[in-house]
């Protein structure tokens, strides 16, 4: 069931999201070769509950999981999303994927981006640039009157015209009131299908996209999604809301 959300209620969203916003830019500061992916944890759950707050990854346990144990996601080349931040140490020529989530007055805001650990090879930004590209492709399409497979569409379109494969495995989903709501918004499907976009509508759009196969597998730690190839992976997220037929982008600062 899809919980649309009152004006009221976006705001709250919306308080969360630049807290979610806010987070990201202060912890792609401090990416840069040597820094562990357990220190850029500490930053963002400082900053988190510094202004509030509480991360809302930190034990979230879906059914038949072990709690996730961390305030972000950080997930380092061919890792897709969900790896956990640690004794890691960041080289030169990764990418890093940060997911935050944040809850503060029982909402929800969530998202991503992928950073580059100083220079980085050109398949690397280029897959970086898709990926970006592609989830402002995907919000284009998330407009009132339109439906979730219109958002589908043209992110799979723009990202395998570009020679790169969408994740089928993970999705992006709705927000707000939960971590995870109704709708299932993949990366890939067909236009005019699936649920209508409605005023009150709240997604976090997360496209996760791979320079080799689409396949993936978990690792062994249970949480974290790698490629089936190994190649490089990159994630950009954001949490947008349709207030008055027009659509916001709630995790942009
Ligand atoms: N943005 C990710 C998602 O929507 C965050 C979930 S990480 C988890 O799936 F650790 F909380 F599962
Ligand atoms: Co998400």
């Amino acid at each position: 069931m899809i919980l649309l959300k009152s004006r009221k209620e976006i705001e709250l969203i919306r308080e969360s999201c630049i807290i979610v916003a806010e987070t990201l830019q202060l912890v792609k500061k401090y990416v840069k070769p040597g820094v562990t992916t357990g220190e850029l944890d500490k930053i963002a759950e400082d900053y988190i509950r510094s202004n509030d707050a509480v991360p809302a990854f930190k034990g979230y346990k879906p059914a038949g999981m072990e709690p996730y144990p961390a305030s972000i996601c950080s997930s380092i080349d061919d890792q897709v999303v969900h790896g956990i931040p640690g004794h890691r140490v960041l080289r030169e020529g990764e990418i890093i994927s940060i997911d935050v989530g944040v809850i503060r007055k029982k909402y929800y805001g969530d998202a991503a981006l992928t950073v580059a650990v100083g220079n980085i090879d050109d398949e690397k930004r280029r897959l970086m640039e898709i990926t970006e590209k592609s989830l402002y492709i995907g919000i284009e399409q998330a407009v009132k009157g339109n439906r979730i497979g219109d958002i589908s569409a043209a992110v799979q379109e723009y990202v395998e015209s570009n020679g790169f494969s969408v994740v089928r495995d993970l999705c992006g989903h709705g927000v707000g009131k939960h971590l995870h709501e109704d709708p299932q918004v993949p990366n890939y499907g067909s236009r005019k299908t699936g649920a209508l976009i409605k005023d009150g509508l709240t997604i976090a759009i997360e496209p996760m996209v791979n320079a080799g196969t689409y396949r993936v597998n978990v690792a062994e730690d249970g949480w974290t999604i790698v490629t089936a190839d190994g190649k490089a992976s990159a994630h950009y997220e954001h949490t947008i809301a349709v207030i008055d037929g027009r659509t916001e982008i709630l995790t942009r600062i």
